[in-house]
């Protein structure tokens, strides 16, 4: 069984005459352990493909089939539940809490959790670490750089600790080096854990990581 399953997605945005066809009949099997590129021009529907593989987005059309269940017609409700136990989710835009710590924002998804708070912290100032971080745990997003806010979206991400982690240009803000430690952090993730990760991405650095690219373009697979 494929850890994703995408039968015939169609994604529409607007209606009438402003409807944008973002997606027109995606097919695409993901298993679990694979470390996948998606690829292609700006505007081709790769976010739009992440954000329904992601369960932050629902399809206008077709079937998907997580691990197995069928979460293409599923309330927001479930979705978020989902979502929050099985995906974890790098944002183009970070999505983070800008008046909000830094430990804050990577503490908020684990809130779901039946963890203590020391716990929690412990977690997320690990992660902080791994993604250089830590020092700067209590400082406001807002008043953080670019490459550091994505660093902490990064890390918000890996706390989780689930087995699907979707990245939409995770390396875009970041300088060369830091762009090569986190897909170093990603690729062993993928390796030591099995973890399924699924990366956007222009840059052919970062999908050389990868051991399959998808290439989208006008709203479908360029195969
Ligand atoms: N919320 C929305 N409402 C209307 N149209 C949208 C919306 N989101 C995306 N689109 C349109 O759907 C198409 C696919 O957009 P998408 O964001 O998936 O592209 P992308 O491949 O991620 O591009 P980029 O590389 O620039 O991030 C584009 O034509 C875009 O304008
Ligand atoms: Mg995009």
């Amino acid at each position: 069984m494929s850890i994703i399953e995408l039968v015939g997605i169609k994604k529409n945005y607007g209606k009438d005459l402003s409807m944008v066809q973002a997606l027109k009949g995606i097919d695409l099997n993901i298993e679990q352990g694979e470390m996948v590129a998606i690829m292609g021009p700006s505007g081709g529907g790769k976010s739009t493909l992440l954000n329904i593989i992601g369960c932050i987005d629902t399809p206008t059309e077709g079937r998907y089939l997580l691990e197995g269940q069928e979460v293409s017609r599923l309330n927001f409700n479930t979705l978020s539940e989902i979502r929050n136990k099985k995906l974890s989710f790098i944002f183009q835009n970070f999505a983070l809490l800008k008046d909000f710590s830094a430990i804050d924002n990577v503490i908020m998804p684990l809130n779901f959790r039946k963890v203590s708070a020391r716990q929690k912290k412990e977690l997320a100032l690990q992660y902080l670490e791994r993604l250089e971080i830590k020092e700067l745990y209590n400082r406001k997003v807002k008043d953080l750089s670019g490459g550091q806010q994505q660093r902490v979206a990064i890390a918000r991400a890996l706390a989780q600790e689930s087995s699907i982690i979707l990245a939409d240009e995770p390396t875009g803000a970041l300088d060369q080096s830091n762009g090569k430690n986190i897909m170093t952090i990603l690729k062993n993730l993928n390796k030591e854990y099995n973890k399924t990760v699924i990366i956007v991405t222009h840059d052919d650095k970062v999908a050389s990581y990868c051991s399959r690219i998808v290439n989208i373009k006008d709203g479908i697979l360029d195969l």
